[in-house]
């Protein structure tokens, strides 16, 4: 095993990840957000420190502590996510793992917004936010690998297929994140590897074993590239 002994394969190599939900504000008190524990990211940015890489973690809201020897970056909405991300390029990989709320709203209430008795409730006009993956896998600063999630809750293969296609990636691991699979939220994951080379389905492991597999193949394939 070449990683035994503490080897460090990605020494010398920078990494960015992205972790965590997005909040969006809907005036000072409110805001709107995909779910996201920020587990598998935060666990992924810590496997790529552990390997030797020089980590930048960019990460929504979470509850969990940051981790270990890893440069954190905390932001709240996805143009802040975006834009700390680009700050840290270039890098040798990107790792997308946030849930980035796909939608703000377009102009958020600079006060909280009174509920008025009789009144309809007010109504939200969302804006796109930017897609930080795509935005980063056609960079003219690519990292040599893009690396991001596909959360589907049917037709996994396929979404997550278009998903590499369109946003440039290398790689994309998707899951199947459907209420009954459970996996949202909780400490284990099973995704499928979606690249040029096909799909591996990875079977179900905790997200720090997902984390290191992904680690390992990251190092791996960045030493092939170079040869
Ligand atoms: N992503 C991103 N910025 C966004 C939306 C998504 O960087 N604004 C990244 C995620 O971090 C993930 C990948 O894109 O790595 C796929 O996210 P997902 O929400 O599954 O895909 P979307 O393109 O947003 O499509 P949809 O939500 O409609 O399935
Ligand atoms: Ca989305």
């Amino acid at each position: 095993n070449l990683l035994a002994g503490g080897a460090k394969p990605l020494a010398g190599r920078k990494a960015v990840v992205t972790s965590g939900p997005t909040h969006e504000p809907i005036d000072p008190v409110r805001y709107i957000a995909n779910r996201s524990s920020g587990k598998q990211g935060h666990a992924i940015a810590a496997a790529l420190a552990r390997l030797g890489a020089d980590v930048t973690l960019v990460s929504g809201p979470v509850t969990i502590p940051d981790p270990t020897g890893v440069n954190v970056i905390h932001v709240e909405r996805a143009e802040e996510m975006r834009d700390a991300v680009l700050a840290a390029l270039p890098a040798d990989v990107a790792v997308m793992v946030a849930a980035v709320a796909d939608w703000r709203v377009a102009s958020a209430a600079g006060n909280k917004i009174k509920k008025k008795p009789g009144e309809a409730p007010p109504p939200l006009q969302l804006a796109e936010n930017p897609d930080i993956l795509k935005t980063v896998g056609h960079h003219a600063n690519r990292p040599k690998l893009v690396v991001g999630f596909a959360a589907e809750t049917e037709n996994v293969a396929d979404n997550g297929r278009s998903k590499l296609e369109r946003k440039g990636a290398d790689y994309i691991l998707a899951n199947d994140v459907s209420p009954a699979t459970g996996i949202m939220g909780g400490d284990r994951n099973r995704v499928k590897l979606i690249s040029a080379d096909g799909n591996d389905d990875w079977p179900e492991m905790d997200k720090e074993a997902v984390a290191e597999k992904l680690a390992a193949l990251i190092a791996a394939e960045l030493e092939r590239r170079e040869q």
